[in-house]
């Protein structure tokens, strides 16, 4: 039966690669933050306009507009039965505000997924990504597009990400993970939440296989 799900791990450990097939098999919405601050960038809103200049830098986009946007979202009727978040919450401020939520609702968050991936790996990964608009996620090497350049599915044109630049990395990882969203796991193993721990280096295929073993639908 779906639930609320989380999917916890620093920046390029493979959530947003993961993600959308663990969704599908739990039955419930993929819900990227960031995949969905990116598409108001892209569309120029107002909110775009507000959150770009944050993400660029690698730090976070102020909470109270994130909340709401993660509000908004988790209002709608897709995710009335559960959902998979991916970036969300990322300080310890947005994880009270996702209880509040969650208790709204007369359920609490079922389960946080951690995917383990060293600092060294995930650089090496980040400094590959080419992504679609769309959110899909490839690497250069690791798994590239059938066609240099462009998108397996709809064709559309790959691009790197402006805040995987190697100093930004560097901001995103120390400053903002470590120090703002490590402390939310922190939050949800007080409250006695599920974790499940999933070892995230290897080939996709090996972590999807351990993400299928760890969280059987
Ligand atoms: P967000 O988009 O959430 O970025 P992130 O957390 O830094 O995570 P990434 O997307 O970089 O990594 P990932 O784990 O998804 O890795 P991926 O699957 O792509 O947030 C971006 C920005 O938006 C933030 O900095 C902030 O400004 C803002 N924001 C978002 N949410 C917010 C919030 N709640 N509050 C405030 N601000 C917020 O994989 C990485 C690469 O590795 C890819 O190239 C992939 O092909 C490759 N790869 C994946 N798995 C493997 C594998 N097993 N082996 C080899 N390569 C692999
Ligand atoms: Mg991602």
């Amino acid at each position: 039966m779906p639930g609320a799900f989380l999917i916890f791990g620093p920046p390029g450990a493979g959530k947003g690669t993961q993600a959308p097939r663990l969704a599908g098999r739990l039955g419930v919405p993929h819900i990227s933050t960031g995949d969905m601050l990116r598409a108001h960038v892209k569309g120029d809103t107002a909110l775009g306009r507000e959150a770009k200049g944050y993400m660029d830098a690698g730090d976070l986009v102020p909470d109270e507009l994130v909340v709401r946007m993660l509000a908004d979202r988790i209002g709608e009727p897709d995710a009335a039965a559960g959902f998979l978040l991916d970036g969300f919450p990322r300080n310890v401020a947005q994880a009270e505000a996702l209880d509040a939520m969650l208790a709204e609702r007369g359920r609490p968050l079922d389960c946080v997924v951690v995917l383990d991936v060293p600092e060294e790996e995930v650089v090496r990964r980040i400094s590959g990504r080419l992504v679609a608009q769309n959110g899909r996620v490839y690497h250069e090497v690791y798994d590239p597009p059938r066609t240099p350049g462009v998108d397996d599915e709809e064709g559309l044109p790959l691009i790197r990400r402006p805040d995987d630049e190697p100093d930004v990395v560097r901001n995103r990882y120390r400053n903002v993970y470590l120090a703002q969203t490590v402390p939310v796991r922190e939050h949800y193993a007080a409250a006695g939440v599920r974790e499940v721990l999933v070892d995230g280096t290897g080939t996709t295929d090996e972590v999807a296989a351990r993400l299928d073993q760890a969280l059987p639908a």
